[in-house]
């Protein structure tokens, strides 16, 4: 199973900023004691670059991708630590190129027809519709699956627990993503088993939605 297919099986992706490397095994361990072994760790603050070799060292059994990749150096090194997908809030045609030579899956960020074609052009299967809530949320994911049957949407920006099972009621989106599981301000008090509460509440809701 690739990370697509993994991503796509675990239905929800907790974004996660962390400032500080030293709390990637806990967070690791709650993420998949709470059902939700992957994450989304962006390239935002100075840890994330190790934070995420940390967590692929702790188990194999994590997913970890980078995101807030916004160039091809970024996604060199966020593949050197090990991610296993690559995520950027908007289109880079040079993250694409660089993540097609390493085999590793892009998920761009895209939120109008003219970035889902590039992204298609740039072999994305998965777009980030980010930020979902301020661009309509599933009602323009709807508008825009109609045209673009070969791709799936991953929203992620205002998705939270109350909407999460409405968006996974759909079937061309193929994840939700979102920060509410492991705020960075949990991570940095040392809240891990609200983290893995959380993110148990969240496998919860997916599982009812989609067995
Ligand atoms: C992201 O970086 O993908 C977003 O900031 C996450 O959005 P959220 O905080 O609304 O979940």
């Amino acid at each position: 199973m690739n990370a697509l297919e993994k991503i796509k099986k675990i239905k929800v992706v907790p974004v996660i900023v962390i400032n500080d490397e030293n709390n990637a095994e806990k967070l690791a361990a709650s993420l998949i004691n709470g059902g939700l072994p992957v994450a989304e760790v962006p390239f935002r603050t100075p840890a994330a670059e190790n934070a995420i070799k940390r967590m692929k060292a702790y188990s194999p059994d994590i997913l970890v991708g980078a995101g807030t990749v916004v160039n091809a150096e970024q996604a060199e090194r966020a593949i050197a630590a090990g991610a296993d997908f690559i995520v950027s809030p908007g289109l880079s045609e040079s993250v694409a190129d660089y993540c097609r030579q390493k085999n590793v899956p892009y998920i761009p960020g895209c939120v109008t027809p003219y970035e889902i074609m590039k992204a298609i052009d740039c072999g994305a299967k998965v777009i980030k519709f980010f930020p979902a809530g301020a661009f309509g949320g599933l009602k323009t994911i709807k508008s825009l699956a109609a045209p673009f049957g070969s791709v799936e949407f991953m929203p992620t920006g205002g998705v939270n627990e109350d909407n999460l099972s409405e968006y996974l009621s759909f079937d061309k989106i193929a994840t939700c993503g979102g920060s509410w599981m492991a705020e960075s301000k949990l991570i940095d008090n040392g809240k891990f088993d609200e983290i893995e509460s959380k993110c148990r509440a969240a496998a919860e809701i997916a599982a009812k939605v989609r067995a």
